[in-house]
């Protein structure tokens, strides 16, 4: 039995993280400040004695014995991390110091969950790992892209100058139950405003694109990155690569809810990125042939499932 520790274990990712490893006989410490996630993902957890919740802050130390550290506490969608930006990076870079720290500590495994947005608005299509991205360092989006970029150098220096053995995944767009309603992420926006009846909010044109990942597919991708060959280290993509403009999307969540919405249109926020697409031919050497296996309606129809229960 593996101690594993997963910060942000209450939010989206990190609750389905937390159901796979605690159902293979780990034992799970989910710690989480409750900023976007919510232990309602998790309540259903607390009758198994192998799995503890703690509320506890990552730009502040933590201390316990663990084998595997899973960081992914960071609020990481655009209206949560823009709200309070100093304390998003904060959460990026202290926090990563201080599960860095941990993990030299205890000799413990530590995977960092990075992201796509280290690409910035990506010059190069698709992106593979070795593309440094093209990020703006003072705009809206900054204090995540950033954060998420200095906590990649921290995992790497970690590793070169203390030994920490690291993982690095960048994960790109990901949904699935248990994403937080209002977290204006474009699948949640567009179920909701389908099963409200409301117009569906299109930014821009709507042919920019974007890959969508289930999650179960996301988090079969880290735990084999958790468990691959010591020396590869990462970064590595973990993310689908079928691409879908804004309007394919839209079109699609209105024919599975039956929804009756119309489309309109808005300016495009600033600093969007107008494409974004993973190579994945990395993580599907590396990690045993890893790549998403679930198609774009299938995860929707789980998704809008679970919306309907937050109606
Ligand atoms: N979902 C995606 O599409 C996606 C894409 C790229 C990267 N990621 C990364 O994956 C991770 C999980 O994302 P998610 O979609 O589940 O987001 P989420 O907001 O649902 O989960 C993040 C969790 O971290 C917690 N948290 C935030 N700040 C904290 C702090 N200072 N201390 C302790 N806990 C804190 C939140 O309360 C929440 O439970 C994040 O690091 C995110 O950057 C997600």
């Amino acid at each position: 039995m593996k101690k594993i520790l997963i910060t942000g274990g209450a939010g989206f990712v990190g609750s389905h993280l937390c159901e796979r490893l605690l159902n293979e006989g780990n034992d799970i410490i989910c710690l989480d400040n409750y900023f976007t996630g919510s232990k309602q993902n998790v309540v259903h957890l607390l009758d198994n004695p192998y799995f503890e919740l703690v509320r506890h802050d990552i730009t502040h130390p933590y201390f316990a014995e663990v084998d595997e550290i899973y960081n992914l506490a960071c609020p990481a969608s655009p209206v949560h991390y823009q709200y309070n930006p100093i304390k998003t990076i904060k959460t990026s870079v202290l926090g990563a110091v201080n599960m860095l720290g941990l993990a030299k500590r205890v000799n413990a495994k530590i995977l960092q969950a990075s992201t796509s947005e280290v690409y910035g608005d990506p010059k190069v299509h698709p992106q593979k790992e070795d593309y440094w991205g093209n990020v703006n360092p003072i705009g809206i989006r900054s204090c995540y892209d950033e954060g998420k970029r200095c906590a990649e150098t921290l995992f790497m220096d970690y590793h070169i100058q203390n030994e920490v053995a690291i993982k690095i995944i960048r994960i790109f767009n990901t949904y699935g139950p248990n994403m937080n309603p209002s977290d204006g992420r474009v699948v949640s926006n567009f179920i909701m405003q389908a099963l409200r009846g409301e117009d569906i909010t299109i930014f821009g044109d709507g042919l920019q694109t974007r890959s969508f990942q289930y999650v179960d597919d996301l988090v079969e991708g880290m735990i084999r990155m958790m468990n691959s060959e010591p020396e590869f280290l990462g970064p590595v993509n973990l993310g689908n690569p079928n691409e879908f403009t804004m309007l394919e999307l839209a079109e699609t969540v209105i024919k599975l809810t039956g929804s009756s919405s119309k489309l309109i249109f808005m300016p495009l926020p600033k600093d969007d990125p107008k494409q974004r697409q993973p190579d994945i031919s990395l993580a599907k050497d590396k990690l045993n042939g890893w790549q998403p296996n679930i198609q774009l309606e299938t995860g929707l129809i789980k998704t809008i499932d679970y919306f309907k229960t937050k109606l």
